[in-house]
Order: structure tokens, then C-alpha cells, then sequence
């Protein structure tokens, strides 16, 4: 029997979040659902908020247990790791903070999500140029993006699993390819963070959103920056957060004032705090699973909703070999919205649009939730 066939339960009962019940929750690489712990720590965060100074202080250690959280998930020092507000943002402000040069160009693919193909845009006016290396049949491939890199590449920039497709990037492959060049290698992992193994210490920059596969919400986007990074980028923000303005400075301001080091020299202000003590909850349920089986569970579910797609007659588009796959299953079909649309009436929710379907398999699903979807599609 191969893992196909094998019929596997959550890993996590979906009861534990709001709104399963009843419903195939198949939808995660759009909006994750909201795990009903978060209700707690909603109301600990308004107790906390309302208890004064010592409450901040409060706010802010739950904080840095995050930050050590997400050093735990990525396996790097959680002193580089600060929090953005969006995944966005954490590219750009490597796109704003660069010295660039005339000549120097970007490589990223023609598949990318928005935020990572255009935030280099307004680059181009000062001669930057942006390679947008086309996929193949859908797939990206590393030695293409490889091939794409010169010594005047400044930023190699993919998402680690690819919104459209699922396919998941060999990031080791990309980074071994990058040694002894120049490039600095930008990665935005948020199809990959939470699901599958995001190995940021080989990367420069890693940032992810936290309201898909992370299970927080909006407002928070972790990011890992390496040491080489931060030497060539100058900060763009300033504010009483990234400054050393206190307590030297007290109540008086003086024209020069030192930057501070990573993780604050990110955050110039008060990142969200309120979601970043979501993101702490929503990480201890995933670290006390473990990345590697929620991996495992995601992959072995995509197999199946996989071959059940190809035995309806449906063109997949997502890798076959299992160490591409991901959370992401997706297949080609001309008007997705309808068929999401029509799904959602029979109480399965997927994500469609731009011509595909996008299947998302996340720890509380199991081969139930991957039958109840084929059923409806043969309907
Ligand atoms: C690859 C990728 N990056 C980023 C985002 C959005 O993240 P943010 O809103 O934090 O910029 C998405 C949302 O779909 C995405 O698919």
C-alpha cells in the first residue's frame, strides 16, 4: 500500500479551532482558522494592556518568548529575528536599503507572488534590472534561477513555496549555488513556514506572514536577517525603538544617535503585540508537534488529494516528487472563482482564482477532509 492509500487522521483535532465543524477546511494557503486558544490570549493580552507598566512589561516578555519561539521553528538564533509587519514590508525594506548601483539586477521568477517580483520596482529607474525567469509548464526550476545569477546579481528573492503552484523550492540547492557569490538570497516563506521545515539560517533574509500556515493572524511577519545582510543594508526607519536613545538621551534630543543591533534595528517602533502574542500561542502548538511530522501530514495528504484530482481527470500542477510538495495542492481550472464558490455550497472551502484551484492540507485535516473534497468535485 503507499502512502496514497493510507488513510491518516489530523494531528490536531479540528474542534480546537472556530468554525470547523461540519465544514472541509481546505483553505489555509488563503486564511487560516482561528485556533479557539487564541480567545485566551485575547483576553490575557486586554488584562495585561490594562494593568499599566508592569502589564507591558508582561506584553513584552511574551514578546521575546515568541522570538525565541520562532528561532526554535527556523533553527536560528532568535537575536535575528524581528518582527515586520508584513511579509510585504520585510522585502522592501531590504529593496529600500541596498546600495545599489546602476547595472545591478534582481532574479526572481514570473510566478512569484506580487511582493516578491515587484518590490524592486521603482528600482529600474535607477538601471536595476529585474529577471523574471519563466517557469516551465508551471514548475520553477533552481538551476534556471541559478543560471539567471551574475556577479552583479544583488538579490536572488522566491518564496520558498510558491502561492500558485505549492511547489516547494530546494532552498538548500539555491543556497549552496549562491556560495562564494555576491548575491544576497531573499526568501518569503509564507506557504512554507509553519507546514514545512524553513531552513532560514541558509538564506539572508526569511520573512513570512503569520495568518496562513503559522495559525496567528495580520500584522506580524517574522523575518531572519544574516549578518552579512546587515552589513550591506542601511536602515530606512527611524524611531525610539531602534535608536539607543534611552536611557542615554533621557527627555533631550542630540543631533547624532547610534542604531541599534538586530533584532530592534527592524522595528523602529512597537511591532503589533497583541498578534505577536498570538503568533507565541499559535507556535506552541505547532513546536509541540514538531515541524517534521506536520511536514510529513501535509505532504502525505497532498499525495492523496493528488492522485484522487488525476483519477477525476484534473491537470495538477504541483510537483510529484514529495520533497517539492507542500501544504499547496493545486490544479488548473478556467473559472476557479465559480468552482470555489460552488464548493463552498457544499460546505468544502478552497481557494480559486487566476485559472487554478489551490487545495491546502494543514495539520487538522486527514483523508476524511480529502474525500469529502473529491466527492464534491465528482458531483
Ligand atoms: C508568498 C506570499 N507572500 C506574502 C503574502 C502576503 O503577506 P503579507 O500580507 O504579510 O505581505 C502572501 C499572501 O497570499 C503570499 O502568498
Amino acid at each position: 500500500m503507499n502512502r496514497s492509500d493510507t488513510h491518516i487522521e489530523p494531528l490536531i483535532a479540528p474542534d480546537q479551532f472556530v468554525g470547523l465543524e461540519g465544514v472541509t477546511h481546505l483553505c489555509t494557503g488563503g486564511e487560516a482558522p482561528w485556533l479557539k486558544a487564541q480567545e485566551a490570549v485575547y483576553a490575557e493580552f486586554a488584562r495585561l494592556k490594562s494593568a499599566g507598566h508592569d502589564g507591558r512589561e508582561e506584553i513584552y516578555a511574551r514578546g521575546e518568548r515568541c522570538r525565541s519561539r520562532m528561532g526554535e521553528l527556523w533553527r536560528v538564533p532568535s537575536d535575528r529575528i524581528a518582527f515586520m509587519p508584513s511579509a510585504a514590508e520585510g522585502m522592501n525594506w531590504l529593496a529600500r536599503g541596498l546600495d545599489w548601483r546602476d547595472g545591478d539586477n534582481v532574479v526572481t521568477t514570473n510566478l512569484e507572488f506580487p511582493s516578491v517580483a515587484y518590490a524592486w520596482r521603482d528600482l529600474r529607474a535607477h538601471g536595476v534590472e529585474v529577471r523574471l525567469v519563466p517557469h516551465r509548464d508551471w514548475l520553477v526550476g533552481e538551476t534556471d534561477l541559478l543560471d539567471a545569477v551574475d556577479e552583479r546579481t544583488r538579490v536572488l528573492a522566491v518564496s520558498q513555496v510558491s502561492f500558485y503552484t505549492g511547489q516547494c523550492l530546494n532552498i538548500e540547492q539555491l543556497s549552496e549555488g549562491l556560495r562564494q557569490r555576491n548575491a544576497l538570497f531573499a526568501v518569503d516563506a509564507t506557504h512554507a513556514a509553519g507546514v514545512v521545515d524553513v531552513p532560514a539560517g541558509l538564506t539572508d533574509l526569511t520573512v513570512s506572514s503569520s495568518y496562513k500556515w503559522l495559525l496567528a493572524t495580520h500584522g506580524v511577519a517574522p523575518m531572519y536577517l544574516s549578518e552579512k545582510a546587515e552589513r550591506q543594508t542601511a536602515s530606512t526607519s527611524f524611531g525610539w525603538h531602534n535608536l539607543a536613545v534611552w536611557p542615554a538621551q533621557e527627555a533631550v534630543r542630540t543631533p547624532e544617535v547610534e542604531e541599534l543591533p538586530m533584532p530592534e534595528r527592524l522595528e523602529p517602533g512597537n511591532p503589533s503585540m497583541m498578534v505577536v502574542m498570538h503568533l507565541d500561542q499559535a507556535l506552541e502548538v505547532l513546536l509541540s508537534i514538531g515541524i517534521e511530522r506536520i511536514s510529513d501530514h501535509a505532504r502525505t495528504l497532498s499525495e492523496q488529494v493528488s492522485a484522487g484530482l488525476k483519477e477525476l481527470g484534473f491537470t495538477v500542477i504541483s510537483p510529484q516528487n514529495r520533497s517539492a510538495r507542500s501544504g499547496n495542492t493545486c490544479f488548473l481550472v478556467k473559472d476557479a472563482a465559480a468552482m470555489q464558490t460552488r464548493l463552498a455550497e457544499m460546505g468544502v472551502l478552497c481557494w480559486g482564482e487566476f485559472g487554478r484551484m489551490r487545495i491546502s492540507t494543514h495539520l487538522y485535516n486527514g483523508s476524511a477532509d480529502v474525500g469529502r473534497l473529491l466527492t464534491a468535485l465528482s458531483e
